[in-house]
């Protein structure tokens, strides 16, 4: 009898997630999520920002549990597993070597191929896990936006995606985070941003928009000019801050958001695609959403992604094995975490 195609075959996929300061793992029954377990780490919280070292210590704390979590949410036995798949970058090199050396291990002890995902092409590809959702059709582009990028990707299949403009500098992330550290606010910031800024007035003080070439963001201009009018009207009343928390922060997110979409919009007109996609953890802002929303008006279609797959997750590492597991690209067993990794 002649062999099943791939995609008439059931699979099962254990994903691992690790790139940053989550540790997560996930069982995928083909684009389906059966378990989807992600283990933040509040260590890093007093620090204002991730400590690379105290991440990669935790993940190996976490990384047992977090799997067998996983297995055991699936109702999955590690035996009926048919693939192993990986973040391999882009991120915190020491977090991303205990993510792949677990993963390595696994598919070595259970002879099952080994499949290796790039962190930023899976948060595009969250939108194609099956949820009962509208799912974008090739060519579309995606917004990604995350702590550590900022990008605009022409997306032309699963896995072939070109960046046409990305942040000279700063992500929008950390634009949203060290904000909120000269307001006082916890890390991460985004979100408190976010439901501060609902409350205020995007219109109650103004911030310029930095000039970047082409599709190319900036934003350390922006953040620097944050920081002085934050310093400036402090110097005139030590309340200030406290009594705006909510103007300022609308009115930065405003700001943000006119960033992202003069060249999203510029990047619809170049390329003539107006399907577009958001992914990345500051596309689970409100701010953002709603504008995306606001586009089908000028004929765009749009697609935004659940809220549990927007910040770091291994469902969408999952979802990018299951189309490499389809396309039999799997990946060698001497391979190594790297760093920095182009899409
Ligand atoms: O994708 P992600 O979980 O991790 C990275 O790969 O960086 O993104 C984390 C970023 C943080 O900068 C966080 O402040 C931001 O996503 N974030 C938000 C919101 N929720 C998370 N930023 C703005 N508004 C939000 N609602
Ligand atoms: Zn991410």
């Amino acid at each position: 009898m002649p062999d099943q195609p791939m995609s008439s075959k059931i699979s099962y996929i254990l994903s691992i997630e690790s790139s940053c300061d989550d540790t997560s793992c996930a069982v995928l029954k083909n684009d389906q999520v059966l378990s989807n377990v992600i283990a933040g780490q509040k260590v890093h919280q007093q620090y204002g920002g991730v400590v690379p070292e105290l991440a990669s210590r935790a993940h190996q704390s976490n990384i047992v549990p977090v799997a067998h979590a996983a297995l055991t949410q699936a109702n999955i036995d590690k035996k009926q597993l048919t693939a192993i798949a990986f973040t391999r970058g882009p991120g915190l090199m020491g977090s991303l070597l205990v993510g792949s050396s677990f993963a390595k291990s696994l598919s070595l002890a259970l002879d099952i191929p080994l499949i290796e995902v790039h962190h930023m092409q899976a948060h595009i590809l969250a939108h194609f896990i099956d949820h009962g959702q509208d799912k974008p059709d090739f060519p579309f582009l995606a917004l990604t936006i995350s702590g550590g990028h900022t990008q605009i990707v022409k997306v032309t299949d699963y896995h072939e995606m070109e960046v046409i403009g990305s942040t000279m500098d700063d992500a929008v992330g950390e634009a949203f985070d060290k904000t909120g550290k000269m307001l006082g606010l916890d890390y991460p910031a985004g979100p408190m941003i976010d439901s501060l800024s609902r409350k205020g007035n995007p219109h109650a003080f103004q911030f310029p928009i930095p000039k970047a070439p082409h599709l190319d963001y900036s934003f350390s201009g922006f953040k620097t000019s944050v920081l002085y009018f934050i310093q400036k009207r402090v110097k005139e009343d030590p309340d200030f801050i406290k009594n705006n928390i909510e103007d300022i922060c609308a009115s930065v997110q405003y700001t943000i958001i006119e960033i992202l979409f003069k060249k999203l919009e510029k990047a619809v007109k170049k390329t003539g695609i107006k399907s577009v996609a958001i992914g990345g953890g500051v596309s689970a802002n409100s701010g953002i959403r709603e504008r995306l929303l606001s586009q089908v008006e000028h004929g765009w279609k749009v697609f935004i992604p659940d809220f549990q797959y927007t910040t770091d997750n291994a469902a969408m590492i999952g979802i990018s094995g299951y189309y490499k597991y389809l396309a039999q690209d799997f990946t060698d067993l001497n391979i190594s975490a790297t760093a920095r990794i182009p899409m």
